[in-house]
């Protein structure tokens, strides 16, 4: 047996910054209940000080997961800690994780502080973090793009206070592969102590390098990977969970390296997340595309009739792609119906499965077949909105390409209904405005898309609307065969959010 990596899980935290996946508590639990399965080392639950929904999605993290160590991020100061602290201190295996800048750009512009008072401030809070958390990891944001003696000084430093994980973000995704490995080297060299402790790395996509920054890393010695699952996060995202794995899987002739992953369970995890958040991978992505494993040219297909590999690196079995796909109809029963859902990695409540079943068999009375990414659609809505104060009670839309489209949008807002009518152009156009009439907020809509889940003309369209308010925005989903009921639902749902 080889060496052993860890992976720390970010697609909670970092993923969770990226465009379209916000998610909610619950939503946030299920992933976390899967990531476990997965097999990660670490889950990061997400940034407590940042908001109450924040915390709220720590805290019932760690109070839950068991195998894996939950991490909360923290800025270098205490009310951060204090609150990073209280939402993590159920967990059985806590950690706090405080990252301070350390490049000049960031300490003069965004810090306005002094080289010497971040190491300074960096030390002071690991110390006062290491008081109460056993486990405190400490990133300095920008670290490619800082001096590595720099560094190595308030690694040296933190350490000495209490950090028993080191991370060097890429954090702009700046990073070229060869020079990642020398400036980890090169830290290296010059620190007393980083080779006390477990050195991590956490890489951005900016330049499409991350999942190869990622592995020059492991070259250079670092034992923890920060990833994140289809690579979501911030800007261009992170470096993807499953490449990393995968690469580190199939050439372990160059790495040598063991992970405690379970691959089979990595589309399982990749196609919940897409579920959840509505936003899926382009076909081409490396290991959970959808052609991923699919040979299109005749040569290819004849060679991989003949003998697998000499188009296949990795079997699709092993990152859990399976042929059987159990199709579900309207005369599936609730047993079946639990098996498709726990099979796909949704961890339901008794009240959240009888709500998903009865969405089930409303919509195989219309669709002759239900998919998992039928399925993956109505368990999105069934676990995303918890005691909604906007409620959809009844709509009527008269369009036509002569007339004027009018619509009357009847909502259920706090257990009175209230309509609002109006006209446009189109008529999605109109059932907003009629909805916005029944509102009170000043809201702006600022981006509307849809989409089917499947193929056909019964498929399912799946809608989402991005809301601006009070400078914050707002992301809701829709769920109908109706496509102008899916829109008017995820136009419902971003304003429960805002809620
Ligand atoms: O990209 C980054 O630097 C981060 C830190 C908070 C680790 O996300
Ligand atoms: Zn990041």
């Amino acid at each position: 047996m080889g060496k052993i990596i860890s992976f720390f899980d970010t697609t909670l935290r970092d993923g969770e910054q990226s465009p379209g996946c916000s998610m909610n508590k619950r939503e946030k639990l299920i992933l976390a209940k899967q990531l476990e399965r997965l097999g990660v080392d670490v889950i990061e639950a997400g940034f407590a000080a940042a908001s109450d929904g924040d915390f709220e999605s720590v805290q019932v993290i760690a109070n839950e997961i068991k195998n894996s160590t939950v991490a909360v991020l923290a800025r270098a100061v205490k009310g951060d800690i204090d609150r990073a602290w209280e939402a993590v201190k159920g967990a059985a295996k806590p950690r706090i994780h405080i990252f301070l800048a350390t490049s000049p750009i960031h300490m003069e512009y965004k810090l306005k502080k002094k080289p010497d008072e971040v190491v300074q401030m960096a030390e002071e809070m690991v110390k006062y973090a290491a008081n109460f958390c056993p486990e405190i990891e400490f990133s300095a944001e920008d670290a490619t793009r800082s001096e590595p003696g720099f560094l190595a000084e308030i690694f040296d430093r933190v350490i000495t206070a209490g950090a028993k994980i080191i991370n060097i973000p890429d954090t702009v995704g700046y990073a070229m592969p060869n020079e990642f490995y020398d400036f980890i080297m090169e830290i290296r060299g010059k620190s007393r102590y980083l080779d006390t402790v477990q050195i991590s790395v956490h890489c951005h996509d900016d330049l499409g390098l991350a999942a190869a920054n990622t592995l020059a890393a492991v070259r250079a010695g670092a034992t923890q990977l920060e990833c994140t699952i289809n690579g979501i996060g911030e800007r261009a995202g992170n470096a993807a969970l499953e490449e990393v794995v995968m690469a580190l899987d199939v050439r372990r002739d160059i790495y040598g390296i063991d992970f405690n992953i379970n691959t089979k369970e990595i589309v399982k995890t990749s196609n919940l997340l897409s579920g959840i958040t509505g936003v899926h991978v382009q076909p081409n992505k490396a290991i959970v595309g959808a052609n991923a494993f699919a040979h299109e040219s005749g040569i290819h297909q004849h060679g991989v009739l003949a003998k697998r590999e000499t188009y296949e690196i990795m079997t699709p079995e092993s990152v859990g792609l399976t042929a059987s796909k159990l199709v579900l109809g309207k005369h599936s029963g609730r047993h079946a119906f639990k098996d498709k859902v726990e099979s796909m990695g949704y961890d339901l409540t008794e009240e959240e499965l009888n709500e998903a079943f009865e969405k089930f068999k409303a919509l195989a009375d219309q669709k002759r077949e239900v998919f998992d990414r039928d399925i993956g659609a109505i368990l999105t809505k069934g676990i995303a909105g918890e005691d909604a104060r906007y409620k959809l009670n009844r709509f009527v839309i008269n369009a036509g390409n002569t007339i004027t489209t009018t619509a009357s949008v009847v909502l259920n807002i706090d257990g009175e209904d209230k309509e609002g009518i109006s006209f446009a152009s189109g008529p999605i156009d109109a059932a907003f405005s009629a909805i916005e009439k029944c509102l009170d907020k000043d809201i702006l809509l600022e981006d509307f898309s849809l989409q089917s889940v499947t193929e056909g003309t019964d498929a399912l369209g799946f809608a989402t609307v991005k809301l601006r308010y009070k400078g914050n925005h707002y992301l809701g989903r829709g769920v109908s065969i109706d496509v102008i009921e899916a829109s008017i639902n995820a136009y419902i749902d971003a304003v429960n959010r805002i809620c």
